[in-house]
């Protein structure tokens, strides 16, 4: 019996090493790569510069702490505001860490300004993390549940249901939202522009801070560096991780204005995050991603998948809808969705199913034309046969 706690359903595949959109296998199996470990290599596996700037780094430096200043960690927070128009950075190592620090930003905020109990608005549908305080932000009762009593301090409303952002106003103790611009565990459901210009406005009317959590949506996944700057949204709390290092771990929590002096000294702490070796990843991440090049594939990539898809696909009927922005793709299916993944597994590509009946694609930026047209290929012969495979 294997010695890891069974918290996942693990697929019965191990892969030992991986190049650009492709894994392998112990046995030397190559595996189309539409997954990038769930959004974090959006570069791809051992991106050159990545690798280069991962080895490099460890000759010199690898962990100091916090109390000391890391040259490698104001570079990063530097790059990243300028790419941004953010003002400062704090630096953790995942991204429900990161939206601790969000969280906790919000409330600090609130706290300055005489609030004792501040809230703050999620979404139905929404997932933030497993900490608990983002998963008292989190959706979905079955992740909770086992896991009470939550975490005080947020009120949930339905996304694009502007009468209900309306009727929030009364409440007295809100500070921020908090929203995916993109819901990805949540099935690959984009908010439309439309409301998130409407939370903006709200938000400035309020007094209240916009917070964006990018951890899935970020890093050139949705064609841009971050999905707020594709939609024209911009937040007040920005959120990043899983392809901010491209493999290594690092999350951050970016912010502007008013919000960006609200912790202080003492207020927030890690050992680990913003180290040497994780800010030199992530740097070599976000200056590769300055080339639009490269942030234009996504939608090359996308329609290329989408185009053998909708060759290949059988009978319309099987999808009920195609959703998503750049390489963040949800393809909703009316066929028992769970054996799709092992289906794809087969024939050598690796796919996701989320919320039940979504397909996830998360393929890599550096995906090549003819991979992608694999991809869509592959998926509509999955979903062909799927009947069979409920059977
Ligand atoms: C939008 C969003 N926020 C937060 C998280 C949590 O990130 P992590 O698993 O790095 O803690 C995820 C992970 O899937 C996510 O998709």
């Amino acid at each position: 019996m294997s010695a890891i706690m069974r918290t996942y359903k693990q697929l019965p595949v191990a892969f030992v090493r991986g190049r650009g959109a492709t894994l392998w296998d112990a046995q030397g199996r190559p595996y189309l790569d539409g997954l990038s470990g769930i959004a974090v290599t959006n570069l791809g596996h051992c991106h050159p510069r990545v690798t280069q700037a991962i080895e490099e780094q460890a000759r010199e430096l690898v962990h100091t702490s916090n109390l000391f200043r890391i040259p490698g960690q104001e570079q990063l927070g530097a790059e990243l505001v300028a790419a941004t128009n953010m003002d400062t950075a704090f630096f953790c190592n995942s991204g429900a860490e990161a939206n601790e620090v969000a969280i906790k930003l919000a409330r600090r905020y609130g706290h300055d300004r005489g609030i004792k109990t501040p809230t703050i608005i999620v979404l139905d549908g929404a997932f933030h993390g497993r900490t608990l305080g983002a998963l008292a932000a989190t959706a979905g009762e079955p992740m909770r549940q086992p896991f009470e009593p939550m975490v005080p301090g947020f009120t949930r409303i339905t996304p694009e249901d502007m009468a209900g952002l309306k009727s929030v106003t009364a409440h007295s103790d809100i500070v921020a939202v908090l929203v995916e611009p993109v819901q990805g565990e949540g099935g690959v459901r984009p908010l439309s522009r439309e409301y998130l210009l409407a939370l903006r406005s709200l938000c400035d009317q309020q007094n209240w801070l916009l917070m964006f959590d990018e951890v899935q949506t970020g890093n050139g996944r949705c064609g841009a560096l971050y999905a707020f700057q594709r939609l024209g949204v911009t937040p007040d709390v920005l959120v990043t991780a899983k392809g901010l290092g491209n493999g290594y771990p690092i999350g951050a929590c970016l912010a502007k204005g008013e919000a960006s002096i609200a912790l202080r000294a003492g207020d927030h702490g890690t050992t680990y995050g913003g180290s040497p070796l994780a800010c030199a990843a992530a740097s070599a991440v976000v200056n590769t991603l300055a080339d639009p090049h490269l942030l234009g594939r996504a939608d090359i990539i996308r329609e290329r998948i989408l185009h053998a898809f909708n060759n290949h696909l059988a009978n319309p009927a099987l999808v009920t809808e195609v959703r998503g922005l750049g390489l963040m793709l949800g393809i909703e299916v009316t066929v028992p969705a769970t054996g799709l993944v092992t289906a794809a597994l087969e024939q050598g590509v690796v796919i996701n199913v989320t919320a039940g009946n979504t397909i996830r694609l998360l393929p890599p930026l550096v995906m090549t034309d003819e991979e992608a047209s694999q991809l869509g290929h592959t998926v509509a012969e999955i979903i062909n046969q799927a009947p069979e495979i409920a059977a």
